[in-house]
């Protein structure tokens, strides 16, 4: 399974564990990393130093590739740009914008940049602005979400830019990763399967839910105001969608829910806190390590794929 974003990022197997907040700490990226994938720490709202110390516990236990993700959107965005390049972190993924303004320093450090994308159009926009290649992220996802499905999503990326396109949104095993493949993607990104690793920290109760879960039990909140977000049913989504639906102000509906995906993977109170995952929480139905995983899935879809042309 080698393919243009395995040569990029130096890594075994065509699989990235997405930046997610709080849960894609040192020891889910290392382990994936670890495993042949691409591990990545989730920059998300934290300060510059928290994620210095991430990097610097990451290669502790792995001295294979590992990256970042940088929030755009944070405060901290500024600081946690110069910390990848002080580390010496070589692959930076983006989500929530644009990264423009830190292209030029992170390309002089030699940093392949991956920004995430829900549309064409922003694909391109990246390609022009020198990304190295692009996550097309369907709205199956967990975490904040675009309108596309990955189904028409990535091979209309695919057909739009020349640089590799990393699928996510919806993928948890071989078929899936060898779907993507067959639409024009050279690698996956994953995000809830991954949550429920056996070197994840998050709180057993989070895990619990999401092998739990059903097909239809996720739920989209914050449609109202631009900001999708896809999260496991629970009370907490039930109490935000009937005040979306009374026309609430932004500000009440940001209320509920600061500090509430910390409460649920810190704290595993999943009936009040914010429970991303995706739609496939359906299809994940049991804790493994990353390297029992990453084996299982392509080698499946190695199988799937054998006498294929997928490029
Ligand atoms: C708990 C959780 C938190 C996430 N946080 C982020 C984030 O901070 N930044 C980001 O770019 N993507 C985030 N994502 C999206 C993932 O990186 C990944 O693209 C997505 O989960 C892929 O879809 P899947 O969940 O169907 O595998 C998050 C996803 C989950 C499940």
């Amino acid at each position: 399974m080698k393919t243009r974003v395995t040569a990029l990022l130096g890594i075994e197997y065509p699989i990235i564990q997405g930046g997610m907040a709080w849960v894609a700490e040192h020891n889910l990226a290392a382990a994936v990393s670890e495993a042949g994938g691409l591990g990545l720490i989730g920059g998300a709202n934290a300060p510059g130093e928290v994620v210095r110390e991430e990097i610097r516990k990451a290669r502790e236990l792995t001295d294979k590739p590992f990256g970042v993700n940088v929030m755009l959107m944070s405060p901290f965005a500024d600081d946690v740009a110069k910390v990848v390049v002080e580390e010496g972190i070589k692959v930076v993924t983006t989500g929530a914008g644009n990264p423009g303004k830190y292209m030029e320093m992170w390309k002089n450090a030699g940093i392949k940049v991956i920004p995430v994308v829900a549309s064409v159009a922003l694909a391109r926009m990246m390609e022009k602005g020198g990304a190295d290649a692009v996550v097309a992220e369907g709205t199956e996802s967990g975490g904040h979400i675009g309108d596309q499905t990955t189904m028409s999503l990535v091979p209309q990326v695919a057909d739009a830019v020349s640089i590799p396109v990393i699928a996510a949104g919806g993928i948890a095993d071989g078929r899936g990763i060898a779907a993507a493949f067959m639409l024009g993607a050279e690698a996956v990104q994953m995000g809830t399967r991954f949550v429920v690793a056996k070197e994840s920290i998050v709180h057993q109760n989070y895990k619990d839910r999401i092998i739990k879960a059903k097909d239809i039990d996720s739920a989209v909140t914050g449609r109202s105001h631009g900001h999708p977000i896809r999260s496991l049913r629970n009370q907490m989504t039930r109490e935000y969608l009937k005040m979306e639906q009374e026309g609430r102000p932004f500000e009440e509906l940001e209320y509920l829910t600061m500090g509430t995906l910390r409460k649920a993977v810190m704290e595993g109170d999943v009936m009040h806190g914010t429970v991303m995952a995706g739609q496939i929480a359906g299809m994940v139905k049991k804790e493994q390590t990353c390297k029992e995983m990453i084996s299982e899935m392509t080698a499946e879809a190695e199988k799937l794929l054998s006498g294929t042309s997928f490029r």
